[in-house]
């Protein structure tokens, strides 16, 4: 048996800074009473992220995709919420990487295109490590003639997407596509380094398939008053104790986590009052905007 004791509460507070950055596919989530934790994509490509509105699930993902963006990863998000929850993350990222896109998707159709083109190149990226006799993407880039870029594909409000009453027969196609290839994608891509991150409010079953869930393995959850709600996301009811009011607290595997921050950088503070000095400090600059300072 082990006893432990907790000296002090978590903080409901820790920002993000970029020094917190891991290598490879392993990605900062914050801090539980153990120390730091980490998400390992390499280990658990895919995950699911469930929690009640306002409890941080948002700002979990725009943590991780700032990582992703610093690593130079592609990065597809699809959001239906609406509301322009990515909207500044996706401003960082086109200074960055205009090869890749598009960045955030809010149209059925749209995603529906972006999966597909993913589902072939996932299938183009396994036929590429048979012919050369690997078996991932960590293999086929170690040996240093071409290389592909690992993918983040972050799917928030999953539901809106997944639990769809469709208007016509037109549209029922087109939501049992995006079914379908998410399927594949879920089964199919986790050799070939794309990795799905999930968000929910609330992942029952009849918004969720199973399948789709048995290969998100990495679980992370805010809080839920309903047990029901919590033993969805982590076969436990440990995400009913969390403290409600504390945002980004969540259990992450069997942790109690407070999540790292990334605040929203400010919207386009130009020059004149030393307006760089305002943005989030390590960002990377576009050689245009180094330019002007
Ligand atoms: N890790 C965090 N630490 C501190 N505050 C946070 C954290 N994550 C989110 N928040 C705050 O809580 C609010 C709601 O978070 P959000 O991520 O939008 O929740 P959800 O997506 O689960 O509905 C955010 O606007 C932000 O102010
Ligand atoms: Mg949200």
């Amino acid at each position: 048996m082990s006893v432990s004791f907790i000296k002090e509460e978590l903080p409901h507070y820790i920002e993000w800074r970029d020094n917190l950055m891991e290598a490879s596919a392993r990605f900062a989530i914050g801090e539980s009473y153990t120390g730091k934790v980490v998400w390992d994509a390499s280990a658990m490509p895919h995950g699911l992220i469930g929690g009640s509105t306002g409890s941080g699930k948002t700002g979990l993902l725009r943590c991780i995709i700032h990582q992703a963006i610093k690593k130079h990863w592609n990065i597809s998000v699809l959001d239906f919420k609406g509301g322009g929850d990515y909207t500044t993350v996706e401003r960082q990222y086109q200074d960055l990487a205009k090869d890749y896109g598009p960045f955030i998707i809010s149209e059925a159709e749209e995603a529906r295109q972006l999966l597909m083109g993913l589902t072939i190149e996932v299938k183009g990226r396994l036929a590429a490590f048979k012919e050369a006799g690997v078996s991932n993407i960590e293999e086929y880039n170690a040996r240093g003639r071409e290389r592909f870029v690992p993918w983040l594909l972050v799917v928030d409000e999953a539901a809106e997407l997944l639990d769809v009453k469709p208007k016509d027969k037109a549209e029922k196609e087109m939501y049992s596509e995006i079914d379908h290839y998410l399927r594949t994608l879920a089964r199919l891509s986790r050799a070939a380094g794309v990795h799905i991150l999930m968000g929910f409010i609330r992942p029952s079953a009849d918004v969720l398939d199973g399948q789709i869930k048995n290969n998100l393995l990495w679980r992370v959850c805010g809080y839920f008053s309903d047990p029901a709600a919590s033993r969805i996301v982590l076969d436990s009811e440990r995400a009913t104790e969390l403290p409600p009011e504390v945002k980004g607290r969540f259990i992450v595997g069997e942790e109690e986590t407070q999540a790292y921050y990334f605040p929203v950088p400010p919207i386009a503070v130009e020059a004149e009052d030393g307006g760089e000095a305002e943005r989030e400090p390590s960002a990377p600059a576009s050689p245009a905007e180094q330019g002007t300072t």
